[in-house]
């Protein structure tokens, strides 16, 4: 049995290889150059709408209607640019994992396509820092990204690296992206985010290519870390998205928009008291139920052991890879998908 499963291992080896060496090919021809790919010279219009409705749904409160236009226009272009900081943040992080990676991936292929995504990073922490100048200022990273990144940074192990970089984060990030770009009345960010997405794709590619027999291979106490660690980044990852961990550094966009904090979090516990909702919109991507969760579960890292805490903590395993597949399958998602 054990002969059996190291045959099957040797045989995927080989397909996962000449994969990834295919998924190297294409990023070596979808190269870009941000200063003659992109239209610098557009009108960026920082008051206009920037992000999704989701992303902005809060704007729907009769707090923000009580506002002089001028108040809202500088908190639309602030509230902009902070968003895309955090993103902009979580770019130089991948650009750092990833120059982490070229050294720790066991493969020379994988070498090759992780230097490959390295440049890419580096790519996305430009066109990010330029386009935010646009808008706004940059703003600081959030507490709770900041500790995210330490991890994967700090972790010994290439498996974990992966699976909070390629998966969690970049699932996380790719979602975004492609939400946004579906909503934006900005024609700069929206053709930014074309090249983006197409090398975001690749990258969460490379993951499910990668990771699934890195993680098979491990020796199952190593495993257990890694299981632990992406349950753990997992469950960080969605208080950041949803809790008010996500909200630390707003403070700042709405002191100098002129708005004062306290005001606006007291109108936000009455009005939520009242009934108002932050429900997302009809035909966005569900980043955590397509990409993020399925990507967990298909390299491996929901066990019996730990699926019971994944229960208590209220994160549903969801297992459909369809997102993901077709993400692979074209190198990018043109459409929204419920
Ligand atoms: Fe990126
Ligand atoms: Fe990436």
């Amino acid at each position: 049995m054990g002969d059996a499963l190291e045959v099957l291992w040797d045989w995927s080896y080989e397909i996962e290889q000449s994969r990834l060496e295919e998924l190297y090919v294409k990023a070596k021809r979808e190269q870009w150059n941000a200063d003659v790919a992109l239209d610098w010279s557009r009108v960026v219009d920082p008051a206009g709408r920037i992000l999704d409705p989701e992303r902005m749904a809060f704007l729907r409160m009769d707090f923000f209607k009580g506002l002089s236009k001028s108040q809202m226009d500088g908190f639309n272009a602030r509230y902009s640019a902070w968003v895309l900081s955090q993103l902009l943040h979580g770019e130089q992080g991948a650009l750092m994992v990833a120059g982490q990676l070229v050294s720790a991936v066991p493969d020379y292929e994988a070498k090759l396509y992780v230097a490959s995504q390295a440049m890419d990073e580096a790519r996305h922490v430009e066109v990010f820092a330029r386009y935010i100048r646009r808008l706004d200022r940059i703003y600081p990273v959030q507490p709770i990204l900041r500790g995210i990144l330490d991890r994967i940074m700090s972790s010994p192990f290439w498996q974990a690296k992966m699976v909070g970089m390629q998966v969690i984060l970049e699932g996380l990030a790719l979602g975004s992206f492609i939400n946004v770009r579906a909503a934006t009345a900005c024609d700069l960010l929206r053709d930014a985010l074309a090249y983006v997405i197409k090398d975001e794709a690749r990258h969460v590619a490379f993951g499910s290519l990668y990771l699934g027999r890195g993680i098979a291979e491990m020796h199952p106490d190593d495993r257990a870390v890694v299981e632990d660690f992406a349950l753990d980044a997992t469950r960080l990852t969605l208080l950041m998205r949803r809790g008010m961990e996500g909200f630390e550094g707003f403070d700042a966009v709405l002191r100098e928009s002129g708005i004062d904090p306290a005001d606006f979090l007291k109108a936000l516990y009455a009005e939520v008291a009242g009934g108002f909702q932050l429900a997302s919109t009809p035909g966005s991507v569900h980043t955590f139920r397509g990409l993020v969760l399925p990507g967990i579960v298909r390299a491996g890292l929901v066990s019996d052991r730990v699926r019971p805490a994944y229960e208590s903590a209220r994160i549903e395993p969801f297992s459909d890879t369809a997102l993901l597949d077709e993400i692979e399958r074209t190198g990018a998602l043109e459409r929204p998908s419920a």
